[in-house]
């Protein structure tokens, strides 16, 4: 049971100043588990308590975890020396020191990308030594090949001899320009490089999911969403690559298309 002081506890998830949590604690504005704490230095159980501040819920994780649809046009860094960063969609209500793109998607991509404060899971999750699987719904400029799979999955070379890891392929029923794939690394411009090697053109890039995280119909390109415990849980379960592409029916294929 880690018990751990309630100043110390609200501060690191929230905005509150150790100094500001006293004053609103000796004014009976903070609750844990239902009864009110008048002492910031109170113990509690990290793990269990649930806290309110004004009547507000604090966050139970000390870290926050933010999935964007990334839309075209805008940077996966915190920086903006090549344009606009991602981080300026994140909503006032969401944002917190500290956070920045677990992960790259270029300018033109769309998709998941996840954003957290959580230094040790982002490195976990782009180490190249743990390849957490990727899959990405591309639209093609030639229409898809079979042929394609098998060169795919023997491990392809680019252009420049970049040797690639075996990586998995499906056509999309919609139509033979989409196309699914499922990488376990994250080379520069990869997929659109694997293409380009088979003499094909990515016209339009979307991730729809990494490792366990798939990006929900219901999240807009451009949209954000806190993460649930349970979904950064799952970040290292990814789908069965076969499973996904037969049970994906989602509107994002139509944009794709469309777009
Ligand atoms: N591969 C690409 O070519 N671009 C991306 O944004 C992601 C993977």
């Amino acid at each position: 049971m880690p018990l751990i002081r309630l100043d110390k506890y609200i501060s690191e998830r929230s905005e509150y100043s150790r100094s500001r949590i006293k004053e609103l604690a000796a004014k009976g504005k903070i609750t844990v588990n239902g009864v009110t704490v008048k002492k910031s230095d109170t113990k509690i159980d990290a793990e269990t308590a649930s806290v309110e501040v004004l009547g507000t819920p604090v966050a139970a994780s000390k870290f926050r975890y933010i999935l964007l649809n990334k839309p075209d046009g805008y940077v996966s860094s915190t920086e903006e020396n090549d344009g606009v960063s991602v981080m300026r969609l994140i909503p006032p209500e969401l944002r917190k020191k500290g956070l920045f793109p677990a992960g790259r998607l270029d300018k033109d991509s769309l998709g998941a990308l996840l954003i957290t404060d959580d230094g040790e899971l982002a490195h976990r999750l782009l180490s190249p030594r743990s390849h957490v699987p990727k899959i990405y719904i591309v639209k093609l400029d030639k229409p898809f090949k079979s042929k394609y799979i098998d060169i795919f999955n023997d491990g392809l070379i680019l252009s420049d001899g970049t040797q690639c890891l075996p990586a998995k392929l499906k056509c999309a029923e919609k139509s033979d320009k989409l196309a699914f794939i499922e990488l376990h690394e994250g080379k520069y411009h990869q997929v659109k490089r694997m293409f380009a090697a088979v003499e094909n053109h990515v016209e339009r890039l979307m991730r729809l999911t990494v490792g366990g995280l798939i990006l929900p119909e219901k999240l807009r390109i451009g949209e954000c969403m806190e993460l649930l415990h349970k979904d950064v849980e799952n970040l290292f379960s990814p789908p069965d690559f076969d499973d996904f592409c037969t049970d994906f029916i989602s509107e994002f294929s139509a944009f794709m298309l469309n777009n």
